[in-house]
């Protein structure tokens, strides 16, 4: 299908399973919050899949479907759910130890969060050193764990009766990696997994698996994961979506809000500190440099990418930007991040932002996750596979086309997604000109 060419989108007929690698903090929230919606007992906050409208044609017009309206999605009552962690207990157990919700929330869903129990993980202590479980897979080889898992997810479509699946990583961050020479092509990876090399990922060897059952993929952390050549070539070869990476939650959702602004008025910037005290088990992890690194490099693109210091040297040529995160295990899931940021403005006058922003992770991530569920498979019943840049509002750290740098900027990402959300439906994109309004 060429990229212009209006899209047929198969209806969303029969069940969707979310698989989920790793149920831990963010994965029972999304669980727990979709179970409460599909009672009636919490509303969907935070979710364009849910919540969200499009306008459509000229502002004079007054036409502003919901987003669920103008393209078809699964509806969330067809959502069943799969998933793999190194520890053992079932969703409901997972989410209490989380400490995210509120026993009296999770008790309405009780039945339904018991009923989702791991599967065991591929898992190798190497790339997630801070934590151990009992609950995993055995495997002569790589491939032989990536067969493994194809089998579970053949087996979690007749068990649940799915008719199509997507799969959204929600395990812990993986130790800094750069893509190696079995990363390089489908080839080399499948290469790589008979022969145990070390440099694939668990991350990866799911990913695999599920391009290879045809389940479309989105990285919610900042592990390379999919981000290499080949995963993506495979990704396209199969004809099934990707997306990623790293949520863009928190303190990186705040920097790509403020960024764009100051840039939008040509202030100057001398730097950026950014901290942050976290206490769950994605703190702990993080707590262990390699997996830090995984994390910052994330966290630093943005501000490069958004203020574009070679266009501006003047104004963006030498600002320092820090980032830090420090386990505090008081604090839970409630993260509390702080920010200075050191501009200057007319003649080079100096100023300071203060930001202090006091978060709930996984309650800003849980309707990141439904949203990339829902729109992943609307992709691939339109049709499209490979890389899904319309998606990068989602993320910290998007995923591009080779040689293209990612956009970072929120406001122009959610331009992207809705506009692409018209293309679909042969919509007419908004571009704001605007000129006929004052003929
Ligand atoms: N919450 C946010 O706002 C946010 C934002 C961006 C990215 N993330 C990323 O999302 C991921 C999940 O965050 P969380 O707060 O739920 O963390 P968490 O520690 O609560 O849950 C992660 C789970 O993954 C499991 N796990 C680790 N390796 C696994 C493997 N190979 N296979 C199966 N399970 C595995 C762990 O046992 C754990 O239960 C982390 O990587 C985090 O960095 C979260």
């Amino acid at each position: 299908m060429s990229v212009r060419e209006i899209p047929n989108i198969a209806p969303p007929e029969g069940k969707l399973g979310v698989l989920l690698p790793g149920l831990g903090a963010v994965s029972t929230t999304f669980i727990a919050g979709v179970e409460a919606v599909k009672k009636g007992k919490a509303e969907p906050i935070g979710s364009l899949t849910q919540i969200g409208h499009v306008r459509l044609g000229k502002r004079t017009e007054d036409r502003n479907p919901l987003i669920k309206e103008l393209v078809p999605l699964t509806d969330i009552s067809n959502l069943v759910y799969g998933g793999w962690d190194i520890y053992e207990d079932n969703c409901y157990d997972a989410a209490i130890n989380a400490g995210v919700l509120q026993r009296d929330l999770l008790d309405q869903v009780k039945t339904e969060m018991q009923a989702v129990t791991p599967m065991p993980a591929v898992f190798e202590h190497r790339f997630v050193t801070r934590i151990d479980g009992p609950n995993i897979k055995k495997g002569a080889n790589k491939m032989e764990l990536a067969e493994a898992l194809i089998e579970d997810i053949r087996n979690f479509k007749q068990r649940t009766g799915a008719a199509r699946a997507v799969m959204v990583w929600c395990g812990s961050t993986e130790i800094f990696q750069k893509p190696a020479d079995v990363h390089q092509s489908p080839a080399a990876f499948e290469r790589g997994l008979a022969e145990n090399d070390p440099e694939i990922a668990p991350s990866q060897i799911y990913a695999y698996a599920a391009l290879k059952s045809g389940v479309p993929f989105a990285n919610g952390a900042p592990n390379l994961t999919v981000d290499t050549p080949a995963l993506i070539a495979l990704s396209k070869a199969e004809g099934v979506p990707i997306a990623g990476k790293d949520y863009k939650t928190g303190q990186t959702f705040i920097k790509t809000l403020l960024a764009p602004g100051l840039k939008s008025r040509l202030l100057g910037l001398d730097g950026w500190f950014s901290t942050n005290i976290l206490g769950n088990r994605d703190g702990e992890v993080l707590d262990d440099p390699d997996s830090f690194k995984t994390k910052e490099e994330s966290k630093l693109s943005a501000l490069d990418v958004i203020f574009q210091p070679k266009l501006y040297p003047e104004l963006y040529g030498d600002f320092d930007h820090k980032v830090r995160i420090n386990y505090y295990p008081p604090r839970g899931d409630n993260k509390e991040g702080w920010d200075n940021i050191d501009i200057f403005g007319w003649l080079g006058y100096k100023m300071q932002i203060k930001v202090n922003f006091l978060c709930r992770d996984s309650i800003l991530a849980a309707p990141i996750v439904l949203d990339l569920a829902l729109f992943l498979d609307l992709a691939q019943r339109a049709g499209m596979s490979g890389i899904l840049e319309w998606l990068s509002f989602y993320f910290k750290s998007p995923m591009a086309a080779q040689g293209l740098y990612p956009e970072h900027d929120i406001f122009i990402q959610l331009m992207k997604l809705k506009n692409t959300l018209r293309w679909m439906k042969g919509e007419d994109l908004i571009t704001h000109l605007g000129l006929e309004y004052y003929d």
